[in-house]
């Protein structure tokens, strides 16, 4: 046994490939589960108990020995191959560009990161709706400018079917399938009926916040609000709330913040009064309440209307609304964030 060792271990040192096939012939020939070497480890049962320990080391060792030497062969056989040998012809001649994401959904994801982490969860709802959803159930009297066809799409042939023009529809859904409490956000893309330029578009995105309980009041409500803009323009930020008008919440307002170019201090983006307005928002008019069939004498609740564009524009100084569609990359290459 000794000897036979001695002698695949002088064969082994003296071995010899000039390619990858050959290498691999050596490596089946000593190495394989019936190559020379692993039968010698089927002889190892036959050596007498004494001798065990000294003839398993001597084993071992071959073993060792000879993988080694396959592994230098190798190397060498590595290192002599040519340029041309070396090159992976498999890869994409092209280098492969990561993409970005489009600066409105990062905002739009910002936006739900923030109200997700004070409980909010999120619901979507279909663009083509109905005037109910869109209108009527929001409180809208018949008359109302945003049902005039300059404001508004309609299907042509059913005057009932609309481009949703805002968000809030999706308020309606929700609140008419599902029972209070409610905290939820609708994000989504609306439609309105203008001519395009650099402030306006014929489409746009908009996310709703929803907030349906017992005892919500209007402090809840700010608070929600504050807590919004200083994550996401910094926590030096004010905000101001002046009151307005919806159909669908009452009492309802405007919220702008403190100008986030100028700190407040008054600048040609805000038109030197310090601040830009980012919302609009209210409580919920019961009307609305009962038109989804919540009760409105147990139930109060808030709601909130945002534009995606105008937060990204504040964000990121964007001036020119367009440049959101036309898929330029120069411009989208540009927004690289966290989310
Ligand atoms: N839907 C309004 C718009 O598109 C925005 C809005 C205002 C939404 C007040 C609200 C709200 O939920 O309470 O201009």
């Amino acid at each position: 046994m000794r000897d036979k060792i001695q002698a695949l271990l002088t064969e082994i040192e003296g071995l010899k490939a000039s390619s990858v096939a050959e290498l691999e012939a050596l490596r089946v020939k000593y190495l394989s589960k019936k190559g020379l070497v692993s039968v010698l480890f089927n002889d190892f049962r036959d050596v007498p108990n004494e001798s065990k320990r000294e003839v398993g080391q001597l084993l071992n060792e071959l073993k060792n020995k000879a993988q080694e030497k396959l592994n230098a062969i190798k190397d060498e056989l590595g290192s002599n191959q040519s340029e041309a040998e070396k090159l992976d012809l498999t890869r994409s001649p092209e280098p492969i560009a990561l993409g970005t994401r489009h600066p409105l959904s990062l905002v739009k994801n910002e936006i739900i990161d923030i109200f997700s982490r004070i409980g909010f969860t999120i619901a979507e709802g279909p663009e083509i709706e109905d005037d109910w959803h869109v209108f009527g159930a929001l409180n809208f009297p018949p008359e109302h400018p945003a049902r005039d066809m300059q404001d508004t799409f309609f299907i042509e042939q059913n005057p009932d079917i609309v481009l949703r023009t805002h968000t809030s529809s999706v308020q309606t859904r929700i609140m008419s399938a599902q029972k209070p409490p409610l905290r939820m956000l609708f994000p989504g893309r609306v439609y309105r009926n203008e001519a395009i330029s650099y402030r306006a578009h014929c489409f746009f995105h908009q996310v709703e916040g929803l907030y349906i309980d017992k005892d919500v009041s209007f402090a809840d409500l700010k608070q929600a609000l504050m807590y919004f803009a200083k994550e996401m323009f910094g926590s030096s930020t004010q905000i101001r709330l002046r009151p307005s008008y919806f159909p669908f919440t009452e009492p309802s307002a405007e919220m702008d913040i403190s100008c986030n170019l100028c700190g407040g201090k008054g600048c040609p983006f805000c038109k030197h009064t310090g601040w830009v307005e980012i919302l609009g928002c209210g409580m919920v008019d019961p009307n609305v309440l009962e038109n989804c069939g919540i009760d409105s004498n147990v139930y109060s609740g808030y709601a909130f209307g945002m534009g995606v564009e105008r937060i990204t524009n504040l964000k990121y100084q964007v001036k020119d609304l367009r440049l959101f569609s036309e898929n330029d990359v120069r411009f989208l290459r540009q927004f690289k964030s966290a989310y």
